[in-house]
């Protein structure tokens, strides 16, 4: 079976979808199989992986609704048309829709509407050993639902001002799926991101939130550089668009510890 890794943070802009990516493609060039999963109504990490989902396509909001099979929406990132792109073989994508939004209030109601995306899953798993699950800015049902269906949390956090403000709500929600859905859920690490050098006190930042998790914080620290908006416009990853840049080595170097904590 995949490890199932949600990535999550409620705060909007951290870095979410952008970790989904490049890790995604990182470990595909480790040589592992990964499923990508857009669980946002945004869905910004379908855009960023070159998919424009049309009218009538099947996405995860169809999965968790129950009226088609993840393996009828997996599909393949583009590789965008940049020469220099290079996309692993063994990445996918279940693409996500502003469709999503509606599960919500549809699915209010149902009583396994935290595990959806679980079964879902479990149709398609044996066929990767990752599945990335992006989520929403929010810790509403589809938030619960990525926590619900993975094995552990990854938690992208921005280096700035305030960065630990709603970190204790977004564990108090992770020990309550735990309780409620899924004991074994942990917490694999914390990832910094938007680290924007020392004359915005990004170090200084870094230093509390590693005083204050420990070794639950990855050494990989991922650099604010304007690459990363560039390479999303382009549909690609950064690893394809500027491979040996700083951001792509720090996503690299993110794949090998989580393989090392999976
Ligand atoms: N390390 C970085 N340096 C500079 N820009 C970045 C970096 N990582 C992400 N970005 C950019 O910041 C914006 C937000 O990133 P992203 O969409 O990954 O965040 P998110 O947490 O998924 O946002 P949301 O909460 O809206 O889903 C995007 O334009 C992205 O290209
Ligand atoms: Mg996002």
């Amino acid at each position: 079976m995949p490890s199932v890794i949600a990535i999550a943070n409620q705060k909007g802009g951290v870095g979410k979808s952008t970790t989904a990516q490049n890790l995604g493609v990182a470990l595909a060039e480790r040589g592992r199989e990964v499923l990508l999963v857009d669980l946002d109504p945004q869905a910004a990490l379908t855009t960023m992986c070159g998919v424009a989902v049309g009218n009538g396509a099947v996405t995860v909001a169809e999965c968790l609704a129950g009226s088609a099979p993840a393996a009828e929406a997996i599909t393949r990132p583009r590789c965008g048309t940049t020469v220099r792109a290079r996309l692993p073989e063994t990445v996918w994508l279940l693409p996500g829709s502003l469709a999503l939004a509606a599960f919500e209030v549809t699915h209010a109601g149902a009583e396994d509407r935290q595990l959806r995306l679980r079964a879902a899953l479990r149709e398609v798993g044996g066929r990767f050993d990752y599945v990335l699950v992006d989520s929403p800015p929010n810790l509403g049902l589809l938030t619960v639902n990525a926590l619900a269906a993975s094995d552990g949390v990854l938690v992208p956090l921005q280096l700035e001002f305030l960065a630990l403000r709603g970190m204790q709500a977004l564990f108090q929600s992770i020990s309550r799926v735990r309780d409620a859905h899924n004991p074994p859920l942990r917490v694999i690490g914390i990832l910094p991101t938007m680290h924007r050098g020392r004359a915005l006190h990004s170090d200084e930042v870094l230093s509390r939130v590693r005083e204050r998790f420990g070794d639950l914080v990855f050494e990989a620290v991922v650099r604010s550089s304007v690459r990363f908006p560039e390479a999303s416009a382009g549909g690609l990853s950064l690893l394809e668009y500027d491979a040996r840049s700083p951001g792509a080595e720090a996503y690299r170097r993110l794949a090998e510890e989580v393989e090392s904590r999976a």
